[in-house]
């Protein structure tokens, strides 16, 4: 991956268009992941085709698990089931994805053979302990780097117990990873939710005929059933990559645009409801289920946006939002404040720094705190040149930024965007944005 990869992103003023942003990229990891697993040949449409979800691929491939070649979306995967699993002969790199290496940590660790999990520089200094601790009470081996960070090492035990665990933070890696093993643990393993992640986990357990037991915020699962292969499996646009279009559309002087196929499962739509409240122009249009998953078009078009104290529960619903919707509030009339977003340190990059960074270059007046930021908005950007210090939501938050500002935004470390949004340049550009790229 260059790091010399850069985007010089000229202000436009019309964006106008119908898209179909990239697929989204947690559903897509689980499909895989659920797909290898199962019983039965899955066909899988429409999956993300980004580093991330690649990297889960090659890793079963390692296992022993048959896919056809990924083409314009569509996989099949021969599921090996639960127990077939082969003992890979090389560690396995899990790139940049946090949600790779968090959620198959848990499938490996109930395994009977051993394994390696590693990744890329921004990979390398996230928090694994947050897996590492309820899989260990579950009986599970898992060794980090001395920090609690990657790489792990996983001596597989195929005779985990199961556990009741009260979640401490709001992750649905966390989650996830603890129902993964759960499959393989003897009795019934409880997760309890005090804030509501995305459950696209339980949705797709479920979908692959796995009885999970769902009781207000406590999910129960217990070994030993099987995943039976999904015939067409469909995966909605990723709302997380929609984002970008709707702050773009919103900021934009005159703009128009429908997203379509987005997949507005209520634990993902916190940045509708933000935007909303900021005094967005936005319709959901056209509701319908790809499956278990509820999707829609979802129109925008240009905004007056004003100023607003997020509330706090929209935090975990909205996670992977807030670096465009810092981009939204630098534009909005008076001050946007954000609290209890501690969660944002830890991402592909501390995110709250790296966001402050970058607005401050093209002008903007932040105050950055340890669980959030404050933004004082309504003076647009100059132009300038920011780093998105190699996370793909940064790079794409500021080329949205340009969209307002007065002058061209440079934008440095871009490469990855191609982990969950490998068209983002080209569709940009389509609906009237001028973004360049160069590699050198
Ligand atoms: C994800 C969960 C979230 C999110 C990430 C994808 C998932 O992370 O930020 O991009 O697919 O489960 P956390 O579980 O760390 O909140």
């Amino acid at each position: 991956v260059s790091k010399k990869h850069l985007f010089q992103v000229i202000p436009t003023k019309k964006i106008a268009g119908t898209i179909r942003v990239a697929s989204d990229k947690s559903i897509s990891h689980r499909s895989v992941i659920f797909g290898s697993i199962a019983e039965g040949t899955t066909t899988i449409n429409n999956l993300l085709d980004g580093g991330d979800v690649i990297a889960t691929m090659h890793a079963f491939k390692e296992m022993g698990v048959q896919m056809s070649e990924l083409r314009d979306g569509k996989l099949e995967i021969v599921g090996s089931g639960l127990k077939g699993l082969k003992s890979p002969n090389h560690n396995l790199d899990m790139g940049n994805s946090g949600t790779a290496m968090r959620l198959l940590a848990g499938l490996l660790a109930a395994q009977k053979f051993d394994s390696t999990l590693y990744g890329d520089e921004s990979l390398t200094k996230r928090p694994m302990l947050r897996v590492v601790k309820p899989l260990s009470l579950m009986g599970a081996s898992i060794e980090t780097a001395d920090n609690g960070t990657p790489p792990l090492t996983i001596r597989g035990n195929p005779q985990l117990k199961a556990i009741s665990y009260r979640l401490p933070v709001a992750s649905a890696q966390v989650k996830s990873a603890i129902l993964l093993a759960g499959l393989y643990a003897e009795g019934e393993t409880s997760i309890i939710e005090d804030k509501i992640t995305r459950n696209h986990t339980e949705l797709m357990l479920q979908t692959f005929g796995y009885p999970l037991l769902i009781e207000d915020n406590v999910i129960s699962i217990t070994g030993g059933n099987k995943l039976i292969a999904v015939d067409e499996l469909k995966i909605p646009a990723d709302i997380s990559s929609a984002a970008f279009f709707m702050v773009a559309a919103c900021i934009a002087e005159d703009a128009d645009i429908l997203l379509t196929d987005v997949g507005i499962n209520p634990t993902r739509t916190g940045v509708i409801d933000i935007l909303q409240l900021m005094g967005a122009d936005i319709s959901v249009q056209n509701k319908r289920y790809f499956g278990a998953e509820l999707v829609a078009d979802i129109r925008i078009k240009s905004s007056k946006l004003r100023g607003i104290d997020i509330p706090e529960h929209l935090v975990p619903l909205a996670i992977d939002e807030f670096p465009v919707l810092f981009v939204a509030a630098a534009c909005a009339d008076g001050e946007t404040v954000l609290r209890g977003a501690e969660e944002l340190k830890v991402k592909e990059s501390d995110r709250i720094l790296t966001m402050a960074r970058g607005l401050q270059n093209l002008g903007v007046s932040v105050f950055p705190a340890a669980d959030g930021i404050r933004i004082k908005g309504g003076a647009g950007f100059l132009g300038g040149e920011v780093w998105a210090c190699q996370d793909h939501r940064i790079a794409m938050s500021f080329s949205v930024a340009a969209l307002a500002a007065k002058d061209a935004v440079i934008i440095h470390d871009c490469a990855n965007v191609e982990t969950s949004f490998p068209n983002f340049v080209e569709l940009a550009n389509s609906i009237g944005m001028n973004i360049k790229e160069y590699h050198d």
